[in-house]
């Protein structure tokens, strides 16, 4: 097999953890090119992939300047807003694209970027991770198997521990509506996506609820500084207090946000002047910070999805009632677990889940750019995360949010029919 050459775009946490595959198999992947308009960033991807000067762009429009291909593929991780624009000129030139989830947040982008990529007959493959690790493998397998019996409701719950509420939807990228997207989306479509593709059935209605209730200004400590370097009185009693959270040696998801050079001093710089120092209560936050999704399907099951953002640990729960047997099960990078009782006989079953190598998301990381490479290479797996099929999972999510937003109940069947006829006659 050749490796695949493929271009990164946006050389962040995303690109970063899809470079990682390249490294570890060059005889798949090979990454030939960077678009990055950070120095730091930038340069750091041409020194793991050793990048030809004229393969170097500070920005992804500078990529896509020439009419000529560059590369067979081309990844696309760069931040939401920019997704449209980019991955439809992506496909024009004639480019295989991965891209990273949500597609995009505004609604009828989404539909126009599947059709074009139809149209075009290019493969638009988006970053659902969660499909390739052995934890939902699994799962689904115990559900096709029977061994649940007919599955009649489901409860799934996105835990998202109190810190990464406040570094991504507080104080960092997906904290405000107009400059990302509805929360839901942001961080649910991952589980929709999951839910649908385990359980093989369209959803017929749905309704949501939720709020920003913890992360407004009336709940800030008395006498609250703008930015926990200001010398906040709360310091002692605060769980987000910044330098608690971010101040240290080294290099991880989170600390890198703040400064990529993996020093105490650098990050305490970094808290002074950016996103991160910021108290939780006095951000231009205005995502919700709880919300529950209501959905039956067309058989009749029912799932309910709570997603929060006050857990002491990130993972998902999930509990799955089926006429023979009830599951639980966690998702957690501390470790998964799948039990199964056993309706008629009483026994409860652990059924063991190991992930395959070390990527994030339990290994997706890895098995979503293999797909991809096996995709470009004409053999397509079953997991694949079609871009038709991603984008029933945004649907849901933005339906959820009309539904939050209007105390409505939404009938999905019509919900697709509009929007898509909508996204037809518009000009975007
Ligand atoms: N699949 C998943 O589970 C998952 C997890 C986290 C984030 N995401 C998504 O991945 C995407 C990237 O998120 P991230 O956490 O890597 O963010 P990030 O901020 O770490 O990376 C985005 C990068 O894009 C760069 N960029 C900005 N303008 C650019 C331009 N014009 N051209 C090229 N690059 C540009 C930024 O400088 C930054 O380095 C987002 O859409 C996000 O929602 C997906």
């Amino acid at each position: 097999m050749t490796a695949i050459d493929t271009i990164i775009v946006g050389a962040g946490g995303r690109g970063n953890a899809y470079g990682q595959f390249a490294m570890e198999y060059p005889q798949e992947l090979n990454v030939v090119g960077v678009a990055e308009p950070d120095d730091l960033r930038r340069n750091r991807m041409v020194s793991f992939h050793d990048i030809a000067p004229d393969m170097v762009f500070n920005d992804w429009e500078s990529v896509l300047q020439s009419d000529e291909k560059r590369s067979t593929a081309i990844m696309n991780c760069t931040m939401d807003r920019q997704h449209y624009e980019s991955t439809m000129k992506m496909l024009n030139l004639g480019y295989d694209v991965l891209l990273e989830k949500p597609m995009s947040p505004i609604l009828h982008e989404n539909i126009k970027m599947v059709q074009k990529a139809e149209d075009d007959g290019r493969l638009l493959q988006i970053c659902h991770v969660l499909r390739y690790s052995p934890f939902w493998e699994k799962l689904r397998e115990i559900v096709a198997s029977d061994v649940l019996g007919r599955i009649v409701s489901v409860t799934h719950q996105e835990n998202l521990a109190y810190y990464h509420m406040a570094h991504s939807f507080v104080r960092g990228n997906w904290r405000n509506v107009e400059s990302s997207g509805p929360m839901i989306l942001s961080k649910c479509c991952h589980d929709f996506d999951i839910l649908l593709w385990i359980l093989k059935q369209d959803v017929v209605w749905l309704n949501s609820f939720g709020s920003l209730t913890h992360f407004r200004p009336e709940n800030a400590p008395e006498g609250a500084t703008a930015r926990c370097t200001d010398g906040c009185p709360a310091a002692e009693v605060c769980k987000y207090e910044a330098t608690r959270l971010y101040v240290r040696d080294g290099s991880d998801s989170f600390a890198n946000h703040v400064s990529y050079i993996p020093t105490k001093e650098a990050r305490l710089e970094g808290l002074k002047t950016g996103w991160y120092g910021r108290c939780v209560y006095d951000c231009d936050n205005d995502v919700v910070d709880h919300q529950t999704v209501n959905m039956e399907l067309e058989n009749g099951t029912t799932i309910t999805l709570t997603m929060n953002g006050q857990s002491e640990e990130e993972c998902r729960t999930m509990r799955w009632d089926g006429t023979k047997a009830t599951l639980y099960g966690k998702f957690s990078a501390l470790g998964n677990e799948i039990t199964i009782h056993h309706h008629l006989s009483g026994k409860i079953e652990k059924v063991p889940v190991i992930d395959r190598d070390s990527s994030g998301h339990g290994g997706g990381d890895f098995g979503i750019v293999r797909s991809f490479v096996n995709a470009i290479q004409g053999k397509p797996d079953a997991s694949i995360t079609t871009a038709r099929e991603s984008l029933e999972s945004h649907l849901l999510a933005f339906a959820a949010e009309e539904s939050r937003l209007n105390h409505s109940v939404i009938y999905m069947p019509d919900y697709r029919k509009r929007v898509d006829a909508e996204a037809r006659n518009m000009d975007i």
